[in-house]
Order: C-alpha cells, then structure tokens, then sequence
C-alpha cells in the first residue's frame, strides 16, 4: 500500500516581519521547506505535494522538481489547505501524511510510526503529540475515560480545564485517504472563520472511527516557526541534533555549542573540530583532520590528515595531509594536492598547487597550475588579470621562487628554474635557469639545490629566499 505526503505551506508567517516566505527562511543555510521535504520524502517513500499560496511563485522556485504543487488561493485554515490536494491526491485511498511546512525537527521515522499505527489500528487518523507543560499555542488533545481520543481543541476554543491538559497536538498527520476527502467536506467553520484540520479528529469519532495518537518525546521535534525567536531555537536544536550525531560516529567535538554543522557535511572519524568552526553546504572533511578553531569552510572537500587552522576555505579541493593557515584564504577552484603546505596570508584561487608545494608566506595565486614540490617564497603574486582577462601562470616542477616575485600572466617557469628576490617576470623562464632583477632577466643556471654556498650571485637562505649579493 502507498503513501501520499502533503505539506501545508501557503501561511503568510506574518510574524516573521519579513518580505521573504515563511518557509523560505534559511536554517543552516538552508531553507525551511527543504527539510519538511526531506522528511516526507523518506516516510512517503515519493514526492511530497506542497500547498502552497503566500509567495508561492518563490516558493515553487526553491523546490523545483523536489515536490507537487497545489495552489491555495485564499487561506481558510489547514482543513482547507488540505482540502486543495483532493484533485491532486482525492483517488488515493491508502495512507495520506499531512505535515506542516514550518516545522524543520520532525523526523521521518516520526512519520513512518503515524504510518504504521494507523495501519495497525486500522484508525481513520494517527496524529503525533507530546506531553508538556509549555507549547501554550498548541491545540489540546482531548482523551475520553478509555483514553481514546476524542478532539483536538484549539486555544481559542478551550475551556480552562482543557488548556490544563498536559498533551498537546504537535501537527503531523496520518489520515485513511478513504475517509479523509470525503471528510474535510463536512468541516464545521470555527469562530475565527476558518476550516480547522484539527476538527477532523471530533468528526472521525462521530463516524465511528479510531483516532490514534503517537507520542514523541523529542521536543526538538515539536518547533515550529512562527517568530525568529523560534528560528533561532531551531537552529540550536538542529545544531545539538548533528553534532550529537557526528560525536558518537567518532568525530570530536570541543565545543559542540560554538561548533556548526549543516546537515549536508561529512566528516571521518578522529577529527579534531575545535570551537567556532563552521562547515557549510556541500563539505567533506576526511578522518584524523584538525579543523579549527575559527575556520569558515563552505562547499570543499578535504582529505585524511589535514590541517585547517583559523581560515576561509571555498569551493576548494584538498588531498592528504595537506596543511592550511593560520589566515588562509581558498577561494573557487584551489587544488592542493597531497603535503601541500600553506602558511599564512595566502590566497589560492582557481589554481592547483601540485604535491609537496610550499607556500609559507603573504602570497596570491590565481589561475595558476604549479608543479610538485615547488616553493612559493614570501609575497609571490601572480599578477592574473591585465585588466580585460585573466591569465594563467604555470611552474614546472621544483621551481625555487625568490620573496616577493611578481609573475606577470600569461607566463611559464620551467622545471627547476628559480627566480631571485624582488623579481618581476614578464616572460617565461626555461628550466633550469636563473632569472633575476626589473623585468626578469635570465643570467645562467640554477645552482644546484645541494650547493646553496656555491659560486653563484643568487644563494637561497635557510628561509628559502635567494638573494643577489
Ligand atoms: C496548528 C494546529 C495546532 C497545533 C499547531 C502546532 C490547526 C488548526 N492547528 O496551529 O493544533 O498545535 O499547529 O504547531 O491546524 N497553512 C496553510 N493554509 C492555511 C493555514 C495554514 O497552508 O490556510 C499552513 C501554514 O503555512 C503552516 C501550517 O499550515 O505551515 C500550520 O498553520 P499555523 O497557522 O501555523 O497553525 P497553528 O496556529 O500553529
Ligand atoms: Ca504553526
């Protein structure tokens, strides 16, 4: 037997104070009604239908192909809301989800167990409840002396001794579709003048029909948004829910409050997060890393053994044992392949620094492919835009870079070539020869890396800057 999700979406979340749609908002740098989605999706095992009508056009824009649509021109309450789908989803007699869209926490197993209850108790209804003193907003389940339940009653409609009933309707529904369109039909309009889906709970025991009710004791799930005070809940729910997670698939967390993970990342186990780090959209960090502390790192891949420390990290693609910062800046497009060393102040941007490449210091690269074991010294800068393009810059293999290198794009360093300190190099240099001065110049070769004494003008110094004498 199949099931059909519906999710509840056209409110105008007028609380908000916002030009954006309610389920628009972003958690985790993601939007609200992608994580109802996602919950539907797998308890429905298919496409969930969206009601949509407040900014519904923005709203069918974020969710693409991810779910229907049915439109709600005119918002007379949630028994009507779900009431549009009828056209849409009125042949189905099976199983019929219906969720709101603003509640991000809810799981889908937490759906999968309305599911199966209704199906077991052969109820016209399953819904979900919790027991609490708080949730003042939500609608009380009202329980007969067999302690089947008989209503829900909204606040505005409850009596006192009702409001003290500790069981409140969270909103997450499991109706049978054979009873359902049919029913909604026959929903008395409540004195705010709207068709409650609430209702349909005191209109199923009129027919003579079980109402189930499961209950959740996660109040995580329970959230819904109404206010940025609630979003703002959600996101420390969320926040506790992923790295609770990531800690016990062996990840360490050192302060999982100042530690933020979208849903989307991946990390390996024995990776070290330290506090105020934030790793966004489509991150995956491999295992026995150290990240942090204060690292932003969105959309990058990163390989076993690495280290990340106080940087900005975009888009980038990181091998083994590649180390990063402090202060360093990847940008779209950097490649650092395995041992990679990057110190601080540096920027890497579309570019690909080839194995074991050393960049210790204040340096730029953009556009650029440099070969293994390369040494970038203090304050290179490939100077990749001329004003109308950019352009590229390649180093061969082992090419020993002099502080504060200009390297005018579109320019090629051969194989083992080097440069000296304080060189602006305008035109390609082959290998193994040595290029110094105002444009470069080439005067001869490269001395031999094991010979950093000899005969040569150009000498490297232990920190790894040639410098003319
Ligand atoms: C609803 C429940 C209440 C429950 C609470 C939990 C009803 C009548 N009440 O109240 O029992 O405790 O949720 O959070 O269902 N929507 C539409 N079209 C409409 C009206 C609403 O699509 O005409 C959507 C909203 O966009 C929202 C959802 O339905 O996503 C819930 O509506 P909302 O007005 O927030 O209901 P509550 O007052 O919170
Ligand atoms: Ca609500």
């Amino acid at each position: 037997m199949s099931i059909v999700a519906l999710i509840l979406a056209a409110g105008q979340g007028t609380r908000l104070k916002s030009k954006l749609p309610k389920v628009l908002h972003p958690l985790a740098g993601r939007a609200l009604i992608h994580y109802a989605i996602d919950a539907a999706q797998a308890a429905a095992g298919a496409r969930p239908v969206l009601v949509v009508g407040h900014g519904a056009d923005d709203v069918r824009v974020a969710v693409g192909a991810r779910a229907g649509f049915v439109e709600q021109a005119e918002q007379l309450g949630t028994g009507h809301a779900v009431l549009q789908g009828r056209v849409a989803l009125g042949g189905h007699v099976a199983d019929v989800l219906v969720t709101y869209g603003d509640m991000p926490l809810l799981r889908a197993e937490t759906l999968r167990a309305l599911v199966e209850r209704r199906r077991a108790s052969q109820a016209a209804i399953a819904l979900l409840t919790i027991d609490s003193a708080g949730l003042f907003d939500f609608g009380r389940v009202i329980r007969a002396s067999d302690d089947g339940v008989t209503a829900v009653v909204e606040v505005a409609q409850a009596t006192p001794a009702q409001l003290a009933l500790p069981e409140r309707n969270v909103g997450a529904y499991c109706f049978d579709g054979a009873w359902l369109w049919e029913a909604l039909e026959r929903l008395p309009l409540s004195p705010k003048g709207e068709y409650y889906l609430t209702d349909a709970v005191a209109l199923a025991v009129a027919d003579g029909r079980r109402v189930e009710a499961v209950k959740t004791g996660d109040e995580a799930e329970t959230i819904g948004i109404n206010t940025r005070a609630q979003l703002a809940q959600a996101e420390v729910a969320l926040r506790q829910r992923v790295n609770t997670a990531w800690m016990a698939a062996g990840v360490t967390l050192v302060d999982p409050a100042t530690t933020y993970i979208a849903p989307t990342v991946t990390i390996g186990p024995d990776t070290v997060i330290a506090p105020n780090t934030h790793l966004q959209g489509a991150t995956t960090i491999g295992a026995e890393c150290e990240i942090g502390p204060n690292s932003v790192i969105v959309d990058t891949t990163i390989g076993d053994r690495c280290v990340v420390r106080q940087s900005l990290l975009e888009s980038a693609w990181l091998a083994e044992d590649v180390d990063v910062g402090p202060f360093a800046h990847l940008r779209s497009g950097a490649r650092l392949e395995r041992g990679v060393h990057m110190g601080n102040f540096g920027e890497v941007k579309n570019a690909t620094l080839g194995p074991g490449v050393k960049m210790g210091h204040f340096s730029y690269i953009g556009d650029a492919q440099i070969g293994s074991e390369a040494n970038i010294s203090a304050g290179t800068i490939t100077c990749n835009y001329d004003g109308v393009k950019k352009n590229k810059t390649v180093l061969g293999e082992r090419v020993f870079l002099g502080s504060n290198t200009l390297l005018v794009a579109p320019v090629t360093l051969g194989d083992d070539s080097q440069t000296g300190a304080g060189s602006v190099v305008t035109r390609d240099i082959p290998a193994n020869m040595l290029a110094l001065g105002v444009p470069a110049r080439v005067v001869r070769e490269r001395a031999p890396a094991s010979a950093p004494h000899g005969e040569g003008k150009a000498q490297a110094q232990p920190d790894g800057a040639p410098t003319e004498r």
